[in-house]
């Protein structure tokens, strides 16, 4: 098996230095006075107000900051739990909320301004009048030509283009429920979306440019329908936006009366209004999928009032948008953080909120700081991964830019303090504030944070939780961890929020079993506090109150802030005629965090070879999409198995992360161990640690 032995897999010295700094207390930094004079939120007394004495009826705070068609009767409802239903009886629209309210004060203001890919494309604003215009008429040509209504999916899969919020707020608009898929998905992981909401409409792009070239998206339709129909769900109208006016970027043939040019069918609808239709608090707004524990994404369901109210008190407070200000979030719209803080939350603001097409280092390092000189952004927000790659491709190059930063946000992983402190001060230039951001996909907005100007700062940390929010430790003995103990748990909310998800769509039993079932104090209780919300996160409580994230508990990667389920990967993998056992682990990457590495067993008589590997490659990416492809695949003699046959994944994470791999000497099969260690760290021995909390535990709980 030598021949095909691939590249050991070295943890560098620079990752172990990183993990042992970020179990050093940090010191603290503090908000500038400057910040601190212009802040949304400086009074002290916002702990106070958010206490638990006053929950639930301090998110009225939030729900106040939007216009309400009805005014609500009820703030939390808890009869049904862990069903949580907030604002009960009022009424609102999402897109009325983002758009129309503004034109009174802010219509020849910039809502979006898009910034191409290609660099002799100028960027381009979106006024809250235009946005306005253009949301008006794609609504008139879903309800009219698509005859979507209230209630309805559409799965949305493009690329960040201003098309993209241009179809979410229209869908808004009619109360139907919106799916955006991440235009980095590949066609299959986009048509098995489609087919779980049950979607009749896809709304695709024909291309977009990415590394300089334009892409043709529109081909990943054609499959996403192959798949949906295969799944039972007939997709029977495909709208395609353009990237440039006249042309045509995709060499897939069009399927006469089901594919159609946007453009074309909204010749009809120039100029049409459309009322916005007062929904219900609870009505779903949108899905938006993500990785679990199951080889299925899940489709979490978030409601139209809690969450607007949500996003938009976050946004205010945390991110601290003003109407004036500049803000650009280099999320990508298809993920939860774009959702909420590239569209929903900056624009019930009536911020100007930045969205860039492209690769941050295309055409160099340089280009993200020459969109924030030239648009001069003032709220920067990223993730650790992009600010890795920043500083690895360009360390002094934000020097030599004129921006100038007031607040930043990171978000998505866990940020190593010496990555902290460069973004703090080489891209802030020593005068911005940071938040670090904790949250997930299922909560809709931010649980831990600083406040931006009454906290200070500690580099590797989250914060404390949210105004409202009561985060808690508790280990695998349901007992509570102190504050200051050092002992790393599970972090959970003690309370229901605005933002939380309603449910996983069509699997309410999923979402309990997946959320409250490992800590409910008691199923038939129908108070809250018998209901603490398992995050699947560790973390350490320090005495100063902040939660340190130290990652995922279950076998979900965070791969450059993104969740990929290492069982959906697994099932890939399954599909070549070859592979009869496959194990997904993840392993430590300096840019990304945490990356997956593929072990597959061949079946018998099956002879190794690089052709295999290539088809596991090729496999994951049409199935899922590039960005789960794996830093290796190992094609092993066997998979290391518990006496009972349980395929041991820990003791591969081990092996590949260089940790000790613990006890082995009850596995039915140990030798094996010794054969792949030498397979995936050569022979010599090479030095062990006993790795990060979240590798550490991987696979213990099979
Ligand atoms: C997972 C959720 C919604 C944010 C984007 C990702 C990790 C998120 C942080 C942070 C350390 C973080 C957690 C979480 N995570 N933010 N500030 N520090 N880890 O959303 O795809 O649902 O992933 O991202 O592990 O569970 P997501």
């Amino acid at each position: 098996m030598a021949e095909i032995r691939q590249k050991p897999q070295i943890v560098s010295e620079a990752t172990e230095a990183q993990i042992a700094v970020h179990w050093r207390e940090e010191e603290y930094y503090y908000p500038s006075a400057k910040f601190i004079g212009q802040a949304n939120l400086t009074d002290p007394d916002v702990i106070e107000r958010f206490s638990e004495k006053n929950f639930p009826e301090c998110f009225r705070e939030y729900a106040d900051l939007l216009s309400w068609d009805k005014y609500w009767d009820t703030t939390l409802d808890t009869s049904d739990p862990p069903f949580w239903k907030w604002f009960v009886g009022g009424k609102i629209n999402a897109s009325y909320n983002c758009v129309d309210r503004h034109l009174a004060n802010y219509k020849n203001k910039a809502a979006l301004i898009f910034v191409p890919e290609p660099e002799s494309e100028a960027p381009v604003a979106v006024t809250y009048r235009e946005l306005y215009v253009r949301v008006n008429e794609f609504a008139a040509l879903l309800r009219d030509f698509c005859g979507l209504k209230a209630g309805d999916r559409v799965t949305i899969h493009m690329p960040m283009v201003p098309e993209l919020p241009i179809t979410m707020l229209a869908c808004a608009r009619l109360g139907v429920v919106h799916s955006v898929v991440f235009g980095g998905f590949s066609g299959e992981a986009c048509g098995t979306r489609a087919a779980d909401s049950q979607s009749q409409v896809l709304i695709t792009m024909d291309g977009y440019y990415r590394y300089g070239k334009l892409l043709d998206h529109k081909a990943g339709a054609d499959i996403a329908l192959e798949i949906a129909k295969k799944e039972g769900q007939t997709v029977d109208k495909v709208l395609v936006w353009r990237r440039h006016a006249g042309q045509n970027a995709s060499a897939t043939p069009f399927v006469k009366g089901r594919d159609f040019f946007v453009d074309e069918v909204l010749t009809k609808y120039k100029g049409q209004l459309v009322a916005p239709v007062p929904m219900d608090a609870e009505a779903p707004l949108f899905l938006m999928y993500t990785s679990g524990s199951t080889g299925k994404p899940k489709g979490c369901q978030h409601r139209t009032g809690g969450y607007l109210a949500y996003v938009t008190g976050t946004s205010k407070y945390i991110q601290d948008i003003h109407p004036e200000d500049v803000y650009w979030c280099m999320a990508d719209i298809g993920w939860i953080t774009g959702h909420s803080y590239i569209v929903y939350g900056p624009l019930a603001l009536a911020a100007t909120s930045v969205m860039y097409e492209g690769v941050p280092t295309y055409p160099d390092a340089g280009r993200v700081w020459r969109i924030a000189e030239r648009l001069d952004v003032n709220i920067f927000h990223t993730s650790p991964t992009a600010i890795r790659m920043l500083r690895k491709s360009g360390h002094d190059e934000p020097d030599k830019y004129n921006y100038h930063f007031k607040h930043m946000t990171t978000v998505g992983e866990p940020i190593e303090p010496e990555v902290w402190r460069w973004y703090h001060e080489t891209v802030g230039k020593g005068e911005a504030v940071i938040v670090d951001t904790w949250w997930q996909t299922e909560n809709g907005g931010f649980l831990c944070s600083t406040k931006p100007a009454l906290d200070p700062m500690k580099p590797g940390s989250a914060g404390p939780g949210m105004p409202g929010i009561y985060p808690v430790i508790i280990d695998e003995n349901n007992q509570e961890v102190a504050a200051g103990s050092g002992k790393a748990g599970n972090i959970c909310i003690r309370n229901p929020w605005p933002g939380i998800m309603q449910t996983i769509w069509g699997s309410h039993d999923r979402f309990v079993a997946q959320y409250y079932a490992k800590y409910c104090k008691n199923r038939n209780s129908k108070d809250w506090r018998d209901w603490p919300y398992f995050a699947a996160d560790g973390a350490v409580l320090a005495a100063d109150g902040y939660f340190r994230i130290l990652g995922r508990v279950d076998d979900v990667i965070n791969v450059a802030g993104h969740r990929l389920g290492t069982k959906e990967i697994e099932s890939a993998c399954l599909t070549v005629s070859e592979v009869a056992e496959a194990a997904v682990v993840p392993v430590a990457d300096e840019i990304k965090g945490r990356v997956p590495e593929v072990y597959i067993a061949l079946k018998p008589g099956v002879q190794p070879s690089q052709a295999i590997i290539d088809k596991v490659n090729k496999v994951i990416e049409t199935m899922i999409g590039k960005i789960a492809r794996p830093k290796h695949v190992h094609i092993v003699p066997d998979m290391p198995k518990t006496r009972s046959g349980k395929l041991m994944r820990r003791v591969l994470a081990a092996l590949s992360n260089n940790m000790n791999t613990g006890d082995i000497t009850t596995l039915a099969n140990p030798d094996v161990v010794e054969n792949i260690r030498e397979l995936v760290q050569g022979k010599e021995a090479v030095a062990l640690t006993d790795g990060p909390e979240d590798l550490k535990r991987f696979g213990t709980e099979e």
